[in-house]
């Protein structure tokens, strides 16, 4: 019922609204209701997910089946709506336990473009059962599964094995498993993967370091998790151990360097735990994918994915490690209802990253990087239309992986740093471990973080801030005046420097970037003259290396400018950048940059045929969207 006034608000807003963007207010809009799940949720609810699955190279297939373990609540219910995408499903059996399952019949509802395929199975009218319900469903994935990367060898590390890893976050575990897909349900699940012998399976569970390799491996995940952490990877893996608790999973070509480069996992973990709270997962391990992965990092819980664009040869990228280690509270203990509150996920992770960040690697470190964020959400309030730049604006279509945008991420952060401001570290600290603890295994929407947050922290000290100032963060555009705004002074004489050489009142010479961090050099770039000439441009790039870098930060900033002044002479440069790397956030500007400077559309869209190949659907889709805004 619930699904289908979903549907009649949609479709009222479908016929009403125009193009202009899917973010218009929806009435009446329902904070609790997932507007992205066909599921009927109302009436019955996962807890449990067994899945036997055989992962074929050869056709680029999972297949198997998925048992769904499910506890009725309405009584009146007369079918099962699940989430797929591409599955291809061959039977469905329905029973109350394992003895008594018998064949259900089942047909698929239309297809949306972003949410996928409702199933629908038929309860048979003899199907005896009191409150559980078991649902065996046998199916096979589509070789285009939006879940699942394929990768032939060529595209791995070692060159001689193929690799396969998911990313299930937002909407695409469906693509791979039938299920209630949305946030909203919590699932335990145990997996048998079957896979060629020599390869080793790894999943969001319990992985053994020492599992011998088989062709089958088993996985148990005990803590109830959404399905959008369910995850799995194949390949030619290995490990290495970092600490007690801690290790790093990766292709042994770059488990060395991997290893080196993510040596502070263990300490992280625990200055988490004395931060936040008990870290409640067990072990805590990195997956290094090979370079398609389209995130810097995915929080799959027990075993974090992470893009090897993070391998700088200096500790200097692990943020990224943080902010996945905490998502192991901030989204995976205490998970977002919808994806609209999406900055309880990534803006709480973002504050508590820069927290952890602060206890390692000092304070200003955690400067220079809160400067960077809040640039790039500057540049991204230009962009984005205002209804957008709440941190909760109504969402019921459009695609959830679009609503990812910084905006989520710092934000986010700056409201959780000035609530830190405005009440004191000591009692703000308090009242996170509390929040931690109380909303541990559920789901919280953003009206009820804000009625907690007004119960346990607002009303207890009414003059620091009020609630109307909180509602401003969530609902309204932009930064409310108080915000509170990141400096950092190694950045500050950076962006001096930048300007003074850029105006010619200092030479090159007289910088030295031999205490720089990486992100000096980041900012330093982006302070750079609007004007520079190309032998400005030339002189810089000789002098410090820039096209030559080897940290993807420093070679994304330096290559968006390089695109936006058409300096051509470091074209090529640019060119083995957008190959190297596949990570969404290192490529996309730059094509953006390149088809946004009056000249080079057409250069941009024949790199990216070329390297299209090497990039992950997510890449890929966000590149093509970005080409055809430049269009319009
Ligand atoms: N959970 C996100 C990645 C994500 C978000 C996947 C939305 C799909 C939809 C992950 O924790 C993340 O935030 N990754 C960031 C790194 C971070 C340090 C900002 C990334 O990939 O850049
Ligand atoms: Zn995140």
């Amino acid at each position: 019922m619930l699904r289908s006034i979903g549907f009649f608000i949609l479709a009222i807003f479908l016929v009403s609204a125009c193009t202009k963007d899917s973010t218009e207010q929806v009435e009446p809009y329902d904070p609790a209701h997932d507007y992205f799940s066909f599921a009927n949720t109302d009436q019955i609810i996962t807890h449990r997910v067994e899945l036997d699955l055989t992962v074929d190279f050869s056709t680029k297939q999972l297949d198997g089946n998925a048992i769904l373990l499910m506890d009725i609540i309405d009584p009146r219910l007369s079918e099962v709506v699940l989430d797929t995408r591409q599955l291809d499903i061959s039977e469905v059996s329905v029973g109350d336990t394992i003895d008594r399952m018998q064949t259900a019949k089942f047909h698929f509802g239309e297809t949306d473009a972003v949410e996928g395929t409702p199933l629908h199975i038929t309860l048979p009218n003899d199907l005896v059962t009191e409150a559980d319900l078991r649902v065996k469903i046998e199916y096979r994935t589509h070789p285009e599964s939006s879940a699942l990367q394929w990768l032939p060898p060529e595209l791995t590390a070692g060159g001689k094995h193929p690799f396969l890893f998911s990313q299930s976050q937002a909407i695409h575990a469906r693509s791979w498993i039938p299920l209630q897909d949305t946030p909203s349900v919590r699932i335990t699940y145990s997996a048998t993967i079957h896979t060629p012998p020599e390869l080793l399976a790894v999943m969001s569970a319990n992985n053994d370091p020492l599992t011998p390799r088989s062709g089958e491996y088993k996985f148990e995940m005990p803590q109830p998790i959404p399905s959008y952490l369910i995850a799995l990877a194949v390949g030619n893996i290995y490990f290495a151990p970092l600490g007690e608790q801690t290790g790093v999973y990766t292709e042994p070509e770059v488990l060395d360097a991997s290893a080196f480069e993510f040596s502070s996992t263990q300490d992280m973990l625990d200055n988490a735990e004395e931060l936040f709270g008990p870290y409640e997962w067990g072990r805590y391990d990195l997956l290094i994918l090979p370079p398609s992965f389209p995130y810097g990092g995915m929080e799959n819980p027990r075993l974090s994915f992470i893009t090897p664009s993070l391998l700088a040869g200096d500790h200097s990228l692990v943020s990224v490690i943080a902010h996945e280690l905490a998502h192991s509270w901030s989204g995976n203990l205490v998970t977002n209802a919808t994806w609209r509150d999406g900055w309880l996920n990534e803006g709480m992770t973002s504050y508590l990253e820069s927290r952890l960040m602060e206890v390692i690697y000092g304070e200003a470190r955690v400067d220079e990087e809160s400067v960077l964020g809040y640039q790039e959400l500057l540049l991204n309030f230009d962009r984005v239309i205002p209804e957008r730049q709440a941190l909760a604006p109504p969402f019921a279509t459009g695609d959830p992986d679009d609503f990812q945008g910084t905006i989520h991420y710092h934000k986010g952060q700056l409201l959780l740093q000035h609530l830190e401001n405005s009440f004191g570290r000591e009692s703000f600290d308090k009242f996170l471990e509390s929040y931690f603890a109380d909303h541990a295994f559920q789901t919280i929407t953003s009206e009820a973080f804000l009625d907690y947050l007004d119960k346990n922290l607002l009303s207890q000290h009414e003059d620091n801030l009020d609630r109307s100032k909180v509602e401003e963060w969530l609902y309204q555009p932009g930064l409310p005046a108080d915000a509170p705004i990141p400096t950092s002074a190694t950045l500050d004489s950076a962006a001096e420097l930048a300007k003074s050489w850029s105006a010619g009142t200092i030479g090159i010479l007289d910088i030295s970037t031999d205490e720089w961090s990486p992100q000096t050099m980041v900012h330093f770039i982006n302070n750079l003259a609007d004007d520079l000439s190309t032998g400005k441009l030339a002189e810089l790039d000789a002098n410090f290396r820039l096209s030559d870098s080897g940290n993807a930060e420093i070679s994304r900033t330096w290559f968006i400018q390089i695109a936006e002044r058409k300096h051509r002479p470091a074209y090529e440069k640019l060119e083995a950048h957008l190959n190297r790397y596949g990570r969404t956030r290192l490529v996309d500007p730059v094509y953006r940059a390149l088809a946004e400077n009056g000249e080079d559309f057409e250069l941009a869209k024949g790199m990216f045929a070329a390297a299209r190949s090497k990039y992950h659907p997510i890449t890929i889709n966000k590149i093509n969207t970005t080409f055809a805004k430049v269009d319009e």
